[in-house]
């Protein structure tokens, strides 16, 4: 396992950015205006974040099952990452952020996607945090599509079945993208829902799980700090004594 200079820093932190419809219908306004605001929150806790030394910084930001929405929403939430991205990517910059996303891409639309792609392109070189995007994202999916190519590399008489292993299968995951740090260390969800909604499933095995009551249009750096230091108290003994 990859270890952080920072002994009780945890590489990989994976975020649930929940509550933006709640914080928004709190104050009279539309689902919207939540996600909007969503996005401070986002750059606000990327940037600490990366402050703290967090190798990777996963966040889901659209899952496969939202596609259930309303189809306005559905289409600002599709926005958002031009938005995002336009805004943000010098300071990400500035950072020394990577950028890049894991989930499916097909039934993206194409001036997302292209937006996506840029800022990948953009921060390509950057040495610092891995800011993740998970977007069209679903965790069963993942390892569905996952075994359906390592079935095609054995009816091709590429791998023997006796060659699958765990390794194997996180080879042919979305998060081969950001080895070796494709375990999770630190989960947290912010509007006091405790589920895992379909993320990261594999690989969330032997994350540490911090709830936190904030919407997270109202989630920032101090917030992320607590969950740390909650992380810092953890013992993690993976099954062993
Ligand atoms: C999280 O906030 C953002 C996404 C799922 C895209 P929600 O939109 O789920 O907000 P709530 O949970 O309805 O308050
Ligand atoms: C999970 O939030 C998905 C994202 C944060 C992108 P949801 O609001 O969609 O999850 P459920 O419906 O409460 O499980
Ligand atoms: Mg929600």
């Amino acid at each position: 396992m990859a270890e952080n200079t920072e002994i009780s820093v945890p590489n990989h932190v994976a975020m649930i950015m929940d509550g933006n419809g709640r914080w928004a219908e709190q104050l009279g306004k539309p689902r919207k205006y939540g996600h909007e605001e969503g996005m401070e929150a986002v750059r606000r806790v990327t940037i600490r974040a990366s402050e703290r030394g967090i190798k990777v910084l996963t966040l889901y930001a659209f899952s496969t099952e939202n596609w259930k929405r309303p189809p306005q929403e559905v289409h600002f939430l599709m926005q958002l990452p031009i938005r995002f991205f336009d805004r943000f990517v010098p300071e990400l910059q500035e950072k020394n952020v990577r950028v890049n996303m894991i989930g499916f891409p097909e039934k993206v639309p194409a001036s997302t996607k292209k937006a996506i792609y840029k800022a990948m392109e953009e921060t390509k070189d950057n040495t610092g945090m891995i800011l993740n995007f998970a977007f069209n994202y679903g965790s069963r999916a993942e390892i569905a599509k996952a075994t359906q190519a390592i079935c095609q590399k054995v009816v091709a008489g590429e791998i023997n079945v006796k060659e699958i292993n765990e390794s194997l299968i996180e080879q042919h995951l979305f998060t081969e993208s950001i080895s070796p740090y494709q375990d999770v260390d630190l989960l947290i969800r912010s509007s006091g829902e405790q589920r895992l909604s379909n993320f990261l499933l594999w690989q969330n095995a032997y994350s540490e799980f911090y709830f936190s009551d904030l919407l997270w249009p109202e989630f920032n750096g101090d917030v992320l700090d607590e969950a740390l230091l909650s992380y810092k108290n953890r013992q993690r003994r993976y099954g062993a004594v």
